[in-house]
């Protein structure tokens, strides 16, 4: 019996596509959900959505500061694995729920999964970076996505004989789903908007200097913004809900509608690690307001570039797009094995064994 660890909406659109294959290849496996992300749209719709089936358990940990989290996480964790004792905990991401999971499967002596192994960023102030570095170098099995993360795992040490090159599942989930539907937004220009990074969102300056720049680009596109909850609660404690009244703001969306809506897009402004792929693979221009990428080959080979926290420089990159030639994904050529839809195929066909 594995353990599939799910606790925050990013983790969800790469269970999905690992439970389909652990389903095709008879992989017996229960989603075990920490309770990391709680509203409905952080978590419940993607379970709706992606047909994922109910939680084995629900550990109710909430949210916290890192170690109040990630202590949550890991008491309830472990004591549900002294209950019934799993043959592998499987994790995906870098959330604190993934770095927790991953530390009572090694004290547990239980076998241990990554998938997103060796992905790095090089800024330890991230703390995804740490849950990244921990997961790691404490992993029975690694899944990294690029050649790349390969890379940096063999440069810190780890094995190459528990490292499998599989490709990224959460691409397996965009190509499975955008495959089904050609659904997009009718509308005018737009651009879409998604911030949630601390470093963006709780630091007055940087988060004020960013709806500056939403604010100054209205006259070139409609902006969609979707709010995160750690946003929505930094614009009000700073007071900056005034930059935000001519934007079209909402709520979190569902995966269907979001992705939809980046289908749509003129350009997308993210923080987000996930939004950077997936617009470069849907060839939308997107512009990372982040000073580092842990995913390189997006601005290698897809549509991202990279900005700093800068009013000036976010309107420029977000508006160049619109008046020059965009720049093209070369995904397709240059890692077409890796992003051809079958990448969570390739782990069940390593798990079975
Ligand atoms: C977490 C991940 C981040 C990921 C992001 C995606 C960590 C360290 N960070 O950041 O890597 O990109 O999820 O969303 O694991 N909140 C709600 N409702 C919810 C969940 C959170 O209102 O359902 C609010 C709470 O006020 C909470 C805050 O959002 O304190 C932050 O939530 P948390 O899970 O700590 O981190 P995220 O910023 O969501």
């Amino acid at each position: 019996m594995i353990y599939l660890i799910g606790g925050a909406r990013p983790n969800f659109m790469k269970i999905a596509p690992i439970s389909r294959a652990f389903e095709k290849h008879g992989i017996e496996y229960e989603i075990v959900h920490t309770g990391q992300h709680y509203d409905y749209n952080m978590n419940q719709v993607f379970f709706e959505e992606f047909g994922l089936k109910d939680p084995f358990v629900h550990l109710d940990c909430g949210s916290g500061n890192h170690g109040e989290q990630t202590a949550q996480i890991m008491t309830n964790l472990e004591r549900f694995c002294f209950e019934s004792r799993p043959d592998m905990i499987f994790t995906v991401g870098d959330v604190n729920s993934t770095m927790a999971a991953a530390l009572v499967a090694a004290k547990m002596h239980i076998p241990l999964a990554h998938q997103e192994a060796g992905m790095r960023s090089f800024d330890k102030k991230m703390p995804e970076e740490i849950n990244r570095i921990v997961t790691d170098h404490i992993s029975d099995y690694l899944f990294p996505i690029s050649p790349q993360d390969r890379r940096n795992l063999m440069n810190e040490g780890i094995s190459m004989d528990k490292t499998f090159l599989v490709g990224d599942p959460m691409i397996d989930n965009l190509l499975y789903y955008t495959s089904q539907t050609n659904e997009i937004v009718e509308d005018k220009k737009y651009i879409l908007v998604e911030i949630h990074r601390p470093v963006n969102t709780d630091n007055k300056h940087a988060l004020q200097e960013i709806l500056t720049s939403l604010s100054d680009l209205t006259p070139f596109a409609k902006i969609i913004f979707t709010i995160h909850p750690r946003t929505k609660k930094m614009i009000t404690e700073f007071n900056l809900w005034e930059y935000l009244t001519d934007i079209d703001w909402r709520d979190p969306m569902g995966y269907f509608e979001f992705i939809k809506y980046v289908k749509g897009a003129t350009v997308v402004i993210t923080d987000s690690d996930g939004i950077q792929q997936e617009t470069s693979v849907l060839n939308i221009p997107c512009v990372s307001i982040r000073d580092t990428t842990n995913i390189e080959y997006t601005v290698t080979y897809g549509t991202n570039v990279l900005v700093e926290v800068d009013a000036t420089k976010i309107v420029a990159a977000a508006t160049f797009p619109m008046y020059n030639e965009p720049f093209r994904n070369r995904f397709t050529d240059q890692l077409k094995h890796l992003n051809d839809g079958n990448a969570s195929e390739r782990i069940a066909e390593i798990i079975k064994v």
